[in-house]
Formats: C-alpha cells, structure tokens, sequence
C-alpha cells in the first residue's frame, strides 16, 4: 500500500484529491494546521474524515513539517497547502510569502534530509501569468504575476524546478487553471455566485461582486486532481498546465447561473436585475476590485493532452449544475 501524503486535505483540491487517492488503495496523511475549530466540512460531505490520518503541519514551521514527513514517510507528497485567495494577498503580503513561497521550499528542503526519493507534488497557478504575454498560456508562456500570491508561488515553482535539476528529485508542478465545484471556497467568485444565488431565491438578497468582465479558465476539481495524479504517475517528473481552454467572463458565469435556474433577468450597466419583478440580483462595489488585476486567463492544456492523456470531463454548464444544485440544497430547501 502506497502512503500519500497531502498538504492543504481540508481545502478543495485536498478533498478529491483524498478521495480519489483512497478510492485507489492510497493510505491517505492529510497535513492539518492547528486552529481552534476542525475544518472538515468537505471531508465530512464527502463521508472521508475516518479515512484519513491526520498530522500536524504547518508550512510556516520547519521543524514541524519535517516531523511530519518523518512520522508520515510517504510515498508521495502532494503540496496543495496555500493562502490560496489573491485578494486577501494584497492585505496579508508577508504571511502569504512565508506560506505560498518559503513553505514549498521548507518541504522540499525536508523531503531532501529525510528521503530524498519521495516525489514530490508542487500546485503551481495560472496566476503566475498574470499580465499575460500570450493568449493561450502554455508552459512555455513568460510569468508576470500580478498579486503577492502570484508572486509567491512563482518562488514555489521555481524552487520546484530547482530541487528537481540540483538533487534530481522527482518534483512536479502542475500549472492549474481556476477550477471550482461544489466543495469551493465562499470567497471565490463562482461560489459566492452559486451561494449568492440561492439566498436570493430564498431572501432577494442582491449578490455584491468586483470585477464582472475578467475573464477566466474555470475547470472543475475533480477533473484537475485526476490530472495532478496522472502528472505524478507519469515515469518522467515535468511541468504541465492544467485547463479546459476555453474562457468566460464573471458576468457570463452568473447568466449562465441564472439561465440555468429560469430565472429571467436584464441589465442596467453593471447590475443585474430579475425580469419578472424588477428586484436587484447582483451589484457591483469597488472594495472588490484588486489594486492589479489579471483581466484575462486561458490555458493551453496541449502538454498534458498529449503526454499525460489528459481531458476534462466537465464543462461550464455542468460544473455550474454541479455547483448550484449543492448550494440551493444547503441554502434555499434546507428548512
Ligand atoms: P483552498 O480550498 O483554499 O485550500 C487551501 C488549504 O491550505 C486548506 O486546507 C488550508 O487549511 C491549507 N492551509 C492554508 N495555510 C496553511 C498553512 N500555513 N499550513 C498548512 N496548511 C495551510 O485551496 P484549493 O482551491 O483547494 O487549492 C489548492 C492549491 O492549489 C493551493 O495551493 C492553491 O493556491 C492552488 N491552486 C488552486 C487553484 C484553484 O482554482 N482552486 C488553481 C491553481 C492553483 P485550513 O482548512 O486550515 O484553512
Ligand atoms: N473573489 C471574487 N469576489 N472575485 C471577483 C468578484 C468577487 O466579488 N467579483 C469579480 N471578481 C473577479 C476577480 O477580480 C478575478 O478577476 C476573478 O473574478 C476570479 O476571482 P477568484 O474567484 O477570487 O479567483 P482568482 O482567479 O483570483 O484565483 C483563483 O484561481 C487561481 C488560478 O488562476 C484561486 O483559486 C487561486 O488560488 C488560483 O491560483
């Protein structure tokens, strides 16, 4: 049985990675950092909390990770343990250096004085083009991030890469697109839009966003974990991104939402408003713009189609299927 080990188990990636990983004979080792309530709501939806051994890990403490990886000693370790919003980078710049940045090198630096053969799995992002060069990125496309997160996670893949060509330790990155699903974080703008939606079926509570006309890349999840362990399988540890290639802006994704839910609806400049009664469903407000955004986001999965024979399986309708039948569940029929 092979030990895989997973940093950042309780975020969504985590989730069905874990999953997946348990679903094929993994034993699974979910890093956990302390905090004073457990976070596994996820795991808990999924029915997997008991599958899982967890261990304490923080990617800010050394001594701590090393500890793990000792106690651990898995086969593969999986780093997907981030400040993983780029908003809150912009408030939260050093914490999320230390985190996003340091913490990669801090296990790479472990998996090396402890077993130098464990591979390693490093979640690169599509944030690391930023202000882009070309249009769509591939592996090869120049980095320009444009947040505090971007521009520590270009540290985290370069260091990656560097640990891989010093030591020749099998160190991965997958360069991932946005993706979403059910299990998302709130502040991400596809779930507050899914979430948003079914408490203004329930209450006509307008949704608040920032920037509707980015553009981005949007995969689902499970998808995306399926191609980190096909990248991880594969004899010859390289870089891949991640994508569907396909693009639409925030604006796109809520009509899509609404569309979905027959909910007619028309729009006055930025705000969208409900057909039938002329009631407010979404409005923008400035505090959710970024002081540097990234306007335009899409992938060219070609790489990992061609080596790695990887596909998505899911596309904007049905992530979005997938996304608001969860949430009006949760919010709009659970009484
Ligand atoms: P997520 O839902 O925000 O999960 C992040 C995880 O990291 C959570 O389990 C969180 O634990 C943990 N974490 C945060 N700080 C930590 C620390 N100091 N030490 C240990 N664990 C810590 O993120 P995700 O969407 O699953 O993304 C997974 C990874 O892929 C991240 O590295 C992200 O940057 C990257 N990525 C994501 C996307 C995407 O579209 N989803 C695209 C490209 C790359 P708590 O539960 O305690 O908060
Ligand atoms: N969060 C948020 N909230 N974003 C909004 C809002 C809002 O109310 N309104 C508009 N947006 C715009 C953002 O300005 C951004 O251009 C886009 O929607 C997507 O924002 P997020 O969903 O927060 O995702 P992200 O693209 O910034 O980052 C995600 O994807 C990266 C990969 O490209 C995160 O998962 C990162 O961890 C990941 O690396």
């Amino acid at each position: 049985m092979k030990t895989a080990l997973i940093t950042g188990v309780t975020g969504q990636d985590g989730s069905y990675l874990a999953r997946s990983l348990l679903q094929k004979g993994y034993k699974v080792c979910g890093g956990e950092r302390r905090t004073a309530t457990k976070k596994y709501w996820r795991l808990d939806e999924m029915g997997i909390t008991d599958d899982i051994d967890f261990v304490d890990l923080d990617l800010i403490d050394q001594a701590n990770i090393r500890r793990a990886i000792e106690k651990v000693k898995p086969d593969v370790v999986y780093n997907l343990a981030a400040q993983s919003f780029v908003s809150l980078s912009f408030e939260q710049p050093e914490l999320t250096s230390l985190i996003d940045g340091l913490g990669v090198l801090r296990i790479l630096e472990s998996i090396k004085q402890v077993n130098k053969n464990i591979k390693f799995y490093q979640a690169s992002t599509s944030e690391l083009y930023g202000k882009i060069f070309e249009t769509p990125q591939n592996e090869k496309t120049k980095f320009w991030p444009r947040s505090p997160y971007g521009v520590a996670k270009i540290f985290g893949h370069h260091i990656t890469i560097n640990y891989r060509e010093a030591y020749d330790m099998f160190a991965c990155c997958g360069i991932l697109f946005n993706h979403e699903s059910r299990m998302r974080g709130e502040d991400f703008v596809t779930r507050k839009i899914t979430k948003g939606i079914a408490l203004w079926k329930k209450e006509q509570k307008p949704i608040i966003l920032g920037n509707i006309h980015a553009e981005r890349d949007w995969g689902h999840a499970e998808d995306y974990t399926e191609g980190m362990q096909m990248i991880m399988n594969y004899k010859i540890a390289d870089d891949y991104v991640l994508a569907t290639g396909k693009k639409h802006t925030v604006k796109e994704f809520l009509e899509t939402v609404l569309s979905y839910l027959n909910i007619s609806y028309y729009w006055k400049g930025d705000e969208c408003f409900d057909k039938k009664n002329n009631i407010l469903i979404s409005t923008i407000d400035k505090k959710y713009f970024r002081p540097s955004e990234v306007d335009l986001l899409i992938g060219d999965p070609t790489k990992a189609k061609t080596i790695l024979g990887w596909a998505p399986k899911y596309n904007l309708e049905k992530i979005i299927i997938d996304m608001v039948d969860a949430d009006l569940k949760r919010y709009y029929n659970k009484n």
